[in-house]
């Protein structure tokens, strides 16, 4: 049985997730020390991360949609098994960084594979498994991509260098499923401040949580 709380963090490259999940992450383990686990997608052990590396590799040019879409689902299925349900099983708190709805608005909507095809085939590889609360990054792809070319160095990526038009699908299929799914996602307005962002985020886990924190934390 499941006693853990699954949160996952997503929205388009350059909406802030990594940079408020840092911030989050320090103001959070002081309560929950062990009780928090803090993972990305794709990768988080040895099998994941070399998916990753196939997947975010700018020579690999010739890689099929598809190919894409199911290397995405394989590295997830190995990060469920061997860092997520553990975590969860021992009643822990995950914070993971990407997970499902970023493979139905990237493979789904951007590289316009089909969204329902993308969820379907996640389905089988997540057994159904999906988080108790989403916190959904949204800003305009100009600012994401922006944010991306202009302050970051430590990687741009295949799917970065990808035209403004496939960032546009992916953002509308964001919000589509945020629309849908309104009792799982919460939408937090990422063009804030990257405090006003962190803080609107805490407020919603703790909402979610009550209980998993002492007063000081609320
Ligand atoms: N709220 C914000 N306002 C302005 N710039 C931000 C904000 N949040 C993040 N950034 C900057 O945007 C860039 C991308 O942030 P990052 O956290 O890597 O985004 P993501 O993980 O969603 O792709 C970083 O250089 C970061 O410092
Ligand atoms: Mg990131």
């Amino acid at each position: 049985m499941l006693t853990g709380k699954f949160i996952s963090f997503e929205g388009p490259d350059g909406a802030g997730k990594t940079t408020a999940l840092n911030s989050i992450v320090a103001d959070l383990t002081p309560q929950l020390n062990d009780n928090l686990v803090v993972t990305r997608e794709p990768g988080g052990n040895r099998i994941s991360e070399a998916i990753r590396d196939i997947i975010l590799d700018r020579k690999n040019t010739e890689m099929d949609d598809r190919t894409e879409a199911l290397l995405y689902a394989a590295a997830r299925r190995q990060h469920i098994v061997e860092t997520i349900m553990p975590a969860l099983k021992s009643g822990k708190m995950v914070l993971c960084d990407r997970y499902v709805d970023s493979s139905v608005a990237y493979q789904g909507a951007g590289r316009e594979i089909g969204v329902d095809e993308v969820y379907q085939m996640n389905l089988f590889a997540t057994a159904g498994l999906l988080p108790d609360l989403t916190i959904y990054f949204d800003v305009p792809s100009e600012i994401g991509l922006r944010r991306i070319m202009t302050h970051r160095t430590d990687e741009i990526n295949r799917l970065d260098v990808e035209q403004l038009s496939f960032h546009k699908r992916v953002r509308a299929s964001y919000l589509k499923i945020a629309e849908q799914n309104p009792q799982r996602i919460q939408v937090i307005d990422a063009t804030q401040s990257k405090a006003k962002v962190v803080s609107d985020v805490e407020k919603i886990i703790y909402q979610a949580n009550k209980g998993l924190f002492n007063k000081s934390g609320e």
